[in-house]
C-alpha cells in the first residue's frame, strides 16, 4: 500500500520514560519535545504531507498546576525556536483545538505560527492544543446551530460532508495512520470523527525514545494493512 498522506501521533509516555530514569516529568516532556523535533524532520523527509501531534488535551488541565504550566512554556519554546527552522523548510503550521480559552500570549503564537506559514506548501505540521475530540464535536454542533439559525443551513442538509466543515479540521484531510506510543491502545478524545478509517498503530517506546527509524517502522507496519473502508479487497471483489 501506498505511503501515508496523513500520520497522526498521540506523544504518550513522556512521564514513564522520566520515571524510570529517576527524573522529574518536566525532563520526560523536554524529551518528549526533541523527539517531537526528530520526527517532524523525519516526516518531512518521507514526504509526508500531513503530520499532527496531540501536544496537549483538552482533559490535561486535570494535571497539576505546574506541569500544566510546564507544558504552555514547552509549546512557546517550542514554537519561539523552532518556528523560523519551520517556516525556512515550507512547512505550514496549523492549530487545531479550543483557542478561546487559553491565555493571551499562547493564543498570539499560535496565531502568529499560523499567519507566518499559511502559504507555505511542502508539508502541513497540525498542533492539536488544547484539544478534545468531543469538545470539537460539540463546537462544531454549536456552529452548525447558528448557521441554521442564521437560515444560511436548513435540516436536510446536514450530512456528513456539510457537518465536517464546521470541525476544526475542515478541509483537512482524514488521517490515513494514528500512532500512539507508550504501549497503550485507546484513541483518548482524538480525532475521534477524523480516524473513523484510520489504521491504528500502537508502539511500545515511550514517547521521548521515539525517533526517525520508529516512524518508518510505524509506516511499514501501516503498509502492511489491508485497507476496505467498509468495502471488501480488490482482490476479492470478483470472487
Ligand atoms: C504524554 O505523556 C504527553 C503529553 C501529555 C504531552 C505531549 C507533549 C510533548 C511531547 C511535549 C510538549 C510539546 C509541545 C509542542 C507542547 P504523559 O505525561 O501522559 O506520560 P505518562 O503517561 O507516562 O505519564
Amino acid at each position: 500500500m501506498a505511503k501515508p498522506t496523513h500520520i497522526a501521533i498521540i506523544m504518550d509516555g513522556n512521564g514513564r520514560w522520566a520515571k524510570a530514569r529517576g527524573l522529574p516529568r518536566a525532563a520526560g516532556h523536554r524529551a518528549g519535545v526533541e523527539a517531537l523535533r526528530e520526527t517532524v524532520r523525519a516526516a518531512g523527509d518521507m514526504r509526508i504531507p500531513w503530520l499532527t501531534v496531540y501536544a496537549f488535551s483538552s482533559e490535561n488541565w486535570t494535571r497539576p498546576k505546574a506541569e500544566v504550566s510546564d507544558l504552555m512554556g514547552l509549546l512557546k519554546l517550542f514554537i519561539r525556536r523552532d518556528l523560523a527552522e519551520l517556516h525556512r523548510n515550507g512547512v505550514r503550521v496549523l492549530v487545531i483545538g479550543d483557542r478561546e480559552n487559553l491565555a493571551s500570549d499562547i493564543k498570539m503564537l499560535l496565531d502568529e505560527a499560523e499567519s507566518l506559514t499559511k502559504t507555505n506548501t511542502n508539508m502541513n505540521l497540525v498542533i492539536a492544543f488544547n484539544y478534545g475530540a468531543r469538545d470539537e464535536i460539540a463546537r462544531a454542533a454549536r456552529k452548525l446551530a447558528q448557521a441554521m439559525a442564521a437560515g444560511n443551513l436548513t435540516a436536510g442538509e446536514i450530512t456528513p460532508e456539510s457537518f465536517e466543515a464546521f470541525l476544526d479540521t475542515a478541509a483537512m484531510p482524514d488521517p490515513d495512520l494514528v500512532i500512539r506510543t507508550s504501549g497503550e491502545q485507546r484513541l483518548s478524545n482524538f480525532l475521534l470523527w477524523q480516524a473513523a478509517y484510520s489504521e491504528l498503530v500502537f508502539m511500545p517506546c515511550y514517547w521521548p525514545d521515539f525517533d526517525r527509524r520508529k516512524l518508518a517502522e510505524a509506516i511499514e507496519i501501516y503498509s502492511s494493512r489491508d485497507r476496505r473502508f467498509g468495502g471488501v479487497a480488490a482482490q476479492d471483489v470478483a470472487l
